[in-house]
């Protein structure tokens, strides 16, 4: 295994975890095959226990196959793994997620009734556990799985809001199981170190776009990625977090403030109304240094050969936070072609930054679109850290490292 995938594992929280995912008998049992492979894809060892009611729904020969482990059905038959094989699992399991959770599991567990397999092992647990709440939108909002749920989460049930919408049943509310992606991401942050939990974050990310014309706009290439994993990675790890992003493909993130500008003027008023309530400020997003003086309210024709277009300075959003920044932590990103260090620190003292992260466009692990960066840190103090090429996941783990680290100790002192 090589350095760069070593360190993204130690950064992933489920890598190598006992997770034992519970099945129950409702119709959106079918999703949590996936999510069982979404799971295992995160080198998690899934075992499964399904209820009786659950093999209505899917087969356990399903779930044997993909976890090449037996499936607990039942309380009293013999696994080849431990004599008592519901207690045995109870003791090594690092996480739990039941997923769908019925409305007869969510009543059992806040009962303390333990009268098959899955009950009987949820009572054993000791580790953190999630409950996926799926059925019938009036069951859903039934006095008892209302008082059941909140039972539970004073417990310390982690409990995931299941999705509105219209179901299978034909109702239209809440009732849906979160798709499996959502389930992932939310076992991720149960299982995160809660580090920056307390404090707010103000991200941005993405491209603007400046209107040449109803129909045409100056932008770049930026997808968002490296915004949006800062922005995941900092909610994870227990930051409150506020994410600015321009036009990309990139679905919300969970559990983050999304706001969706167009314009570097959006984005800057979008900056300015959200930096007060924010503690750290990391703008990753490619903001459009200029924009069309006079954008044309119809769709300018080809006629001309040649055409001029002129172009009007946009405010320096960067240079501006850093003015107004007071105990601020504000951290900034440099894409250059060349000179990277000597653009880098330019910035970094111009616009009064504590860090800027420089990256040279163009290098085949980093840029525009890629999955992997290879990013330098360039500190406020002179110092100076040359990343190698990582995964943008694992980047933004070791940006906020550092700002944990380094930057957030200065700004106690
Ligand atoms: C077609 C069908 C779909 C069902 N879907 C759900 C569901 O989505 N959520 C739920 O709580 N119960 C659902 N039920 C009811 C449960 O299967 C029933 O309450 C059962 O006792 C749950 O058992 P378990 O929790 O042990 O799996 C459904 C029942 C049927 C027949």
């Amino acid at each position: 295994m090589d350095d760069e995938s070593t360190f993204s594992i130690m950064k992933n929280p489920i890598h190598n975890k006992h997770i034992v995912l519970g099945v129950c008998g409702g119709i959106a049992a079918y999703k949590s095959v996936e999510l069982l492979r979404l799971l295992q894809k995160q080198g998690a060892q899934v075992r499964v226990i399904m209820t009786q009611n659950a093999k209505w729904f899917v087969g356990p020969l399903t779930f044997e196959a993909l976890t090449g482990q037996p499936v607990c059905t039942s309380l009293f038959e013999k696994g080849d793994d431990a004599p008592i094989r519901h207690i045995a699992w109870a003791e090594q399991a690092d996480a739990v997620i039941i997923a769908p959770a019925t409305a007869n599991i969510i009543g059992k567990l806040a009962g303390g009734i333990a009268d098959d397999a899955l009950s009987t092992f949820l009572l054993a647990v000791k580790c953190p556990v999630m409950l996926c709440p799926s059925m019938n939108t009036h069951m859903y909002e039934s006095k008892a799985v209302e008082r059941n749920l909140s039972l539970l989460k004073a417990d310390g049930y982690f409990i995931i809001e299941p999705g509105a919408g219209k179901l299978a049943c034909g109702t239209i509310g809440p009732g849906r199981l979160p798709e499996p992606e959502e389930i992932l991401d939310r076992m991720v942050s149960c299982l995160s170190r809660r580090d920056l939990a307390g404090k707010k974050m103000l991200v941005t990310a993405g491209p603007t776009r400046e209107d040449i014309d109803p129909v045409r706009f100056i932008s770049n290439p930026s997808t968002g990625k490296m915004g949006f994993s800062i922005a995941r990675a900092a909610e994870h790890r227990g930051a409150k977090v506020v994410l600015i992003t321009g036009p990309t493909n990139l679905p919300d993130l969970c559990n983050v403030t999304m706001v969706r500008i167009r314009t570097s003027e959006e984005m800057a008023d979008a900056v300015f109304q959200h930096m007060e309530k924010s503690d750290i400020i990391i703008k990753a997003a490619a903001v459009s240094d200029y924009r069309p003086r006079e954008p044309a309210k119809q769709k300018i024709k080809k006629e001309k050969d040649e055409m001029v277009l002129l172009l009007q300075k946009n405010q320096d959003i960067l240079k501006e936070l850093g003015r107004r920044k007071k105990d601020r932590i504000l951290v900034g990103f440099a894409a250059e072609t060349e000179n990277l260090k000597k653009n880098a620190l330019k910035k970094l003292s111009e616009k009064n930054l504590d860090m800027i992260v420089g990256n040279l466009v163009g290098d085949s692990a980093s840029g525009f679109g890629s999955d992997t960066n290879k990013v330098t840190l360039f500190f406020r103090d002179g110092m100076v850290e040359s990343l190698d090429a990582m995964d943008k996941d694992s980047v933004s783990h070791v940006i906020l490292d550092r700002l944990i680290e380094r930057i957030l100790p200065m700004k106690t002192e």
